[in-house]
């Protein structure tokens, strides 16, 4: 009797702790992708309250700064380029290869797009944490329009 009830008390921690690190989005940290993303993406800080770094300090502290709040891009840029549309007809449906999950996270911290070629300097090889980079990844693929 003694150790039924040791065992299912060890399992009810087991899994409420369980359930404080696991999202329903999947995201690898507690704090909703989404909303975190959208935080990175429109400010530059995170909902943690970490503002976001590049390999060189970027010329503009937020991706909306350049890409503009909804994503839309056509901005130009000193040194000549203009940012590119990060909505999803732009980005995947127009695209011969789509920009999946891991090809944007690619592109955003690496600075390659979804062809293998390098993107102008401008936009910033931005270094973020694993679920900083995921989320404002996701933000991008699912929420712009
Ligand atoms: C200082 C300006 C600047 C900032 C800040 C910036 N970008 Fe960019 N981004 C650009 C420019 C310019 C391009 C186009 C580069 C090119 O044409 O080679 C670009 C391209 C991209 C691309 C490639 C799109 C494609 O069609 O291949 C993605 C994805 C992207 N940016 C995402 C982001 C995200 C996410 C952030 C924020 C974490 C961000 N950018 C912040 C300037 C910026």
């Amino acid at each position: 009797m003694f150790k039924a009830l040791a065992s299912w008390i060890v399992l009810t921690v087991l899994l409420a702790g369980c359930g404080r690190n696991i999202t329903t989005n999947g995201s690898p940290h507690p704090i909703a992708a989404v909303p975190n993303g959208q935080a990175i993406f429109q400010t530059g800080i995170d909902r943690a309250g970490a503002r976001v770094t590049a390999a060189k300090p970027p010329l503009r502290p937020s991706c909306a700064a350049c890409h503009g709040a909804d994503g839309a891009g056509g901005i130009h840029l000193p040194g000549g380029p203009v940012s590119a549309d990060l909505r999803h007809p732009a980005l995947v449906t127009q695209q011969k290869t789509p920009y999946t999950l891991v090809l944007l996270e690619r592109a955003i911290s690496n600075g390659i797009d979804n062809q293998g070629k390098p993107l102008n300097p401008v936009m910033p090889r931005w270094k973020l944490s694993k679920g900083d980079l995921h989320d404002v990844a996701q933000y991008v693929l699912t929420t712009l329009k």
